[in-house]
């Protein structure tokens, strides 16, 4: 018999709230869980129907591609081909907020429905207490994208989910805020050089530090190299206005460090201190906030290194023109 949870109820992480999402997903159930980056919609990766589900509750296009989870690099071989640069990056930074694109290996028990049927596979070690104890619980790797319906802001909190996706999962487990905040980066570790596809919580100086010079994607919109970085995402119905520098009646701000600005309707400030690490970890709950109360929001000019790059990143896609649906 399936253990079901009434949809969408939010448990806090113990041993037996995570000992359900183990016995959940391996029912082919979604269940959201807390990672150090984001919250993630987790399904069992070998399943092509629990794989199929999350696509569906996303409403995201099969075209693109899940991260898939595990608990260490050990279970990662079994499923992709490292190469020496992979190899490198596990071992400075996981476990931590770094997705690799490898080949699949021949054996890989993943749903090819979870690549999107490429011959590659993006695979991550979560940084999170709660995330491994499902992973070792369940004992399989768990396909995981964002929980928030495509294209929309991904959730650093239980209740974001809830809030989007509360009808679609049997559980979310909470475990409070994101500490990072922001997704992982991804890395195309397949070709001589390893190559950036997604700046996000390690940033490119901390990889380079370790293998040098990374490639550029040659990214254009038709074909992206990682099918998931289309222009406009995270898109909030409000109005982005980025590197403000004055602020328009009527505006809302979202603010990062000191500044002189006055007569604001409503403000957030990333961090008063002008700390980017801080900044990071509020971006996506403040433009929530803000959106809930606004229709624009201009956005002070946010310093372009470290975690600085992946935020204006997610800020220059929430203020893409939105593609038709
Ligand atoms: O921090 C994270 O990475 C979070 C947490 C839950 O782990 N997950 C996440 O997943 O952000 P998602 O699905 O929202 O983003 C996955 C990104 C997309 O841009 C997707 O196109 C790219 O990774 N991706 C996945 N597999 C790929 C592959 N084989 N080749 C190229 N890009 C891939
Ligand atoms: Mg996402």
């Amino acid at each position: 018999m399936t253990e079901k949870a009434s949809t969408g109820s939010i448990e806090r992480a113990t041993t037996k709230s995570v000992e359900r999402a183990a016995a959940l997903l391996q029912a082919g159930e979604l269940v959201a869980f807390p990672t150090e980056t984001v919250y993630g919609l987790g399904a069992d990766a070998t399943s092509d129907d629990a794989v199929a589900r999350i696509f569906d509750a996303k409403k995201r296009p099969t075209f693109n591609p899940l991260i898939v989870h595990v608990s260490d690099t050990e279970a990662a071989v079994r499923i992709v081909r490292f190469t020496k640069t992979a190899h490198l990056l596990a071992d400075a930074f996981w476990p931590g907020p770094i997705s690799l694109v490898l080949p699949r290996e021949d054996s890989s028990p993943v749903s090819l429905l979870a690549s999107a049927g490429l011959d590659t596979i993006a695979i991550r070690v979560p940084d999170q207490p709660t995330a491994q104890a499902i992973l070792s619980a369940s004992g399989m790797p768990i396909a995981a994208p964002s929980a928030n319906a495509s294209g929309k802001i991904s959730p650093t909190q239980a209740t974001h989910v809830a809030e989007s996706l509360g009808d679609e999962v049997s559980l979310i487990i909470d475990d409070g805020p994101c500490p990072i905040g922001l997704e992982s980066t991804v890395v195309d570790c397949t070709g001589d050089r390893p190559v950036l596809l997604r700046p996000g919580g390690i940033t490119t100086e901390q990889i380079e530090s370790v293998v040098g010079p990374l490639g550029v994607a040659a990214d254009n919109n038709e074909a992206p190299s990682s099918p998931g970085m289309l222009e406009s995402h995270y898109a909030p119905d409000a109005r982005l206005r980025l590197n403000a520098t004055a602020i328009q009646t009527g505006e809302a701000l979202l603010s990062f460090g000191n500044h002189n600005h006055t007569d604001i309707s409503s403000e957030q400030n990333l961090s008063p201190a002008g700390d980017l690490r801080e900044a990071a970890a509020n971006l996506f709950a403040m433009m929530r906030l803000l959106d809930a109360s606004a229709v624009a929001i201009a956005v002070m000019p946010i310093p372009d290194h470290g975690l600085g790059r992946a935020i204006n990143d997610r800020l220059q896609r929430a203020a893409a023109p939105r593609e038709s649906v």
